[in-house]
Formats: structure tokens, C-alpha cells, sequence
């Protein structure tokens, strides 16, 4: 994620539309820990931390509602890729005036590891929470070929495979969750939903679409080569309710109850993100797959890079109307 804290309004949003909900049912869990006499340590897991703006947000939500105290001996744990940007990560929780670091007393690590992975000792974790995340895949688990557009929504577009591909994924990303969590223990996630029955979902197909076309036409003029421009592609996933429905059956059977789930709609609003320019909102998430599709040195590479913004920052201001993005979320609460 490039830029990603000065991008990430929507994603902001997203998570803020659920806060009353985790509020309500985080608050039980960390009085119960406040007033346990044989108290450890209470356990937060933040999966998917990128920057950490939008985590320092929400857990000073969170914390601030629960009254916590110094004394509460509360564990912050931030986890991302490998190839995240830690050092971002750092300074955000450290320099951010909203942040637990300049309000309590309270202790911070990072773990570079995948979701896909457990990253906590077995019944360790009081809360983990994983916001705008689940849905990132690996370019190179062969699911994402795209040569016209960059993101395949779409039931026409779906890859074969792609039911299996999810219902694995969620499947291995729940049970780690359960296997990490402490009895009790809640874990609050939302990530892409596709309903064919709505149109809205799949509306960002033809706004990646019409995003490749601009980036085509530099192939056209020899600046990158088609290759490099068919590599272009987000490789995210959509999961559809019964995917996810099979992924809940499994980690019910293993303890973990789904208390609550919802579906929501929210549209990639130009106003909502004016501070920080539709375009650049788009590309803080679309970076590191275009950047790795071009070929060549650094300098090479950033400066391709520039133009393609250059290019979708000009197209975006003549044709506002073929950049029209819209996500739909679920969201789900669990408690083991
Ligand atoms: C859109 S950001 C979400 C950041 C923040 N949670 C929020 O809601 O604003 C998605 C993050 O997921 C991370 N991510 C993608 N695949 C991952 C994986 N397999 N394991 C851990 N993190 C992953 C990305 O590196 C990125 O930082």
C-alpha cells in the first residue's frame, strides 16, 4: 500500500459504520479482564495494520469507550506483510495524537506474517479485529489473470476454481482466528462481498477496466510493453454468501459462534475522499500491483509509475463518470 494513510477515508468509513456494534460487545471482555483478580495480560490482534492510521483510530474508539485505565495491562499486536511498510506502521502509533501510545500505558508489537498462517500462541488473544483485508490474495496463486481490466467481480468473470479458491481461504483465515483466540474472545472482521443480485457490486469492474485502457495506450506507445499491462491486476477476491457460509459451518463446529453479520453498501464518494483526490484513493491500493508488474530498475519503475497517475489524474478530470467505484462489505462478529 503506497501513501496509505493519507487514503484511506472509505476504508475508514467502513470500519466506523460497525463501531457501536463492537463497542457494545468488546466492552463485556475487557471489564471482565479489568475485574479479574488472577489477571495476565489482555490481548488485542490487529490483522491487516498496513500504515496504522485507520487501527489507531478504531482502538483509541475502542479503548476510550472501556474506560481502560494505566493499569490494565493491555498488548497491542499489529500484523501485515512481510513486505509492509513497518517503519509507517511505527511512526503512526507512536506520533499520532490520537494513539494508545500518547494516552495509556500500553505495549506495541509487529508481526510480519500472513493471515493465512497462525500468528498467535494457541488461546492467547482476548480481541482480534481485521478490517478491509481478507479480501487480498496472491497475484501468483494463478486466480487473477486480467488482461482487459485489472479486478474480475463478476460471476462471467470468475476464474474456474474461484468457489473452492475461497471457500480455502476463509476457511484456513477463520480456524487460525479460532485457534487464537481465548474462550470468549471476540473477533470482528469485514472484507469484499459479491451479491449477484446487485448491481452495485460489480461496478468497479468496468472502472479497472476503463483504468487499463489508459494504462494501454502506453503499450500502445511503446512506453511499456502488453505483457507488462496484462500483469496489471488487483488480485483481490469476492466471496459470495455461501462461501463464507461454509467457512462460519466449519469454525462453528470448532467452537467459535457467529453473533452477528451484515452487509453494507458504500460508495467510493469523490467528496468523501476531496482531501485526498480520487485518484490517488484508488492507486494507494492499486500501487504495488501495478509497480510490480513493470519491468526494469527503481528508476525505471517510479518513473512509469508517475506517468500512469499522471495519465489516470488528467483522464479522471475530463471523464469523471468512467471512475465510478462502490464496495460491498459483509461484516461478521464472532465470539468463541
Ligand atoms: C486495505 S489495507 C487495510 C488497512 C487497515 N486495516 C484499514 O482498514 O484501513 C489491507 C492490508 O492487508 C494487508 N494484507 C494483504 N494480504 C495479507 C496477508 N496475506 N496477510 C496479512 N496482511 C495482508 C496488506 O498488506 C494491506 O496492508
Amino acid at each position: 500500500m503506497e501513501n496509505y494513510n493519507d487514503n484511506s477515508k472509505i476504508q475508514n468509513i467502513l470500519i466506523f459504520r460497525f463501531i457501536d456494534k463492537i463497542n457494545s460487545l468488546i466492552e463485556k471482555p475487557i471489564n471482565n479482564f479489568k475485574n479479574s483478580p488472577n489477571k495476565k495480560t489482555f490481548k488485542i490482534l490487529d490483522i491487516g495494520s498496513s500504515h496504522g492510521k485507520n487501527s489507531v483510530l478504531f482502538l483509541d474508539s475502542i479503548l476510550t469507550n472501556a474506560q481502560i485505565k494505566n493499569k490494565d495491562a493491555i498488548e497491542i499486536y499489529h500484523c501485515d506483510q512481510e513486505i509492509n511498510n513497518f517503519t509507517e506502521l511505527f511512526f503512526e502509533v507512536n506520533k499520532n495524537e490520537n494513539s494508545y501510545k500518547n494516552k495509556w500505558d500500553i505495549f506495541s508489537f509487529a508481526i510480519g506474517n500472513s493471515f493465512l498462517n497462525q500468528l498467535m500462541p494457541s488461546g492467547s488473544c482476548d480481541f482480534i479485529f481485521s478490517f478491509n483485508t481478507f479480501h487480498w490474495c496472491n497475484s501468483k496463486d494463478g486466480m487473477f489473470e486480467c488482461k482487459d481490466g485489472m479486478l474480475n467481480i463478476k460471476d462471467s468473470s470468475r476464474r474456474p476454481g474461484t468457489v473452492e479458491y475461497n471457500k480455502k481461504r476463509l476457511s484456513s483465515i477463520f480456524t487460525n482466528r479460532c485457534e487464537e483466540l481465548k474462550d470468549n474472545g471476540v473477533f470482528v472482521c469485514n472484507f469484499l462481498y459479491y451479491d449477484p443480485e446487485n448491481e452495485i457490486t460489480s461496478i468497479g469492474e468496468q472502472t479497472f477496466k476503463n483504468v487499463k485502457s489508459v494504462i494501454r495506450q502506453m503499450a500502445n506507445e511503446n512506453i511499456l510493453s502488453h505483457e507488462e499491462v496484462d500483469n496489471m491486476v488487483l488480485p483481490v477476491t469476492y466471496y459470495k454468501q455461501d462461501e463464507i457460509d461454509h467457512a462460519v459451518e466449519l469454525v462453528e463446529s470448532k467452537g467459535m459462534k457467529l453473533l452477528d453479520t451484515q452487509i453494507i453498501h458504500q460508495a467510493w464518494n469523490k467528496d468523501e475522499v476531496s482531501k485526498e483526490t480520487f485518484i490517488g484513493s484508488i492507486m494507494a491500493f492499486s500501487s504495488y500491483s501495478i509497480k510490480s508488474a513493470i519491468k526494469g530498475d527503481s528508476e525505471k519503475v517510479n518513473s512509469t509509475y508517475k506517468e500512469i497517475y499522471k495519465r489516470l489524474t488528467k483522464e479522471y478530470k475530463e471523464k469523471p463518470e468512467l471512475f465510478v467505484f462502490s464496495l460491498t462489505f459483509i461484516h461478521l462478529i464472532f465470539r468463541k
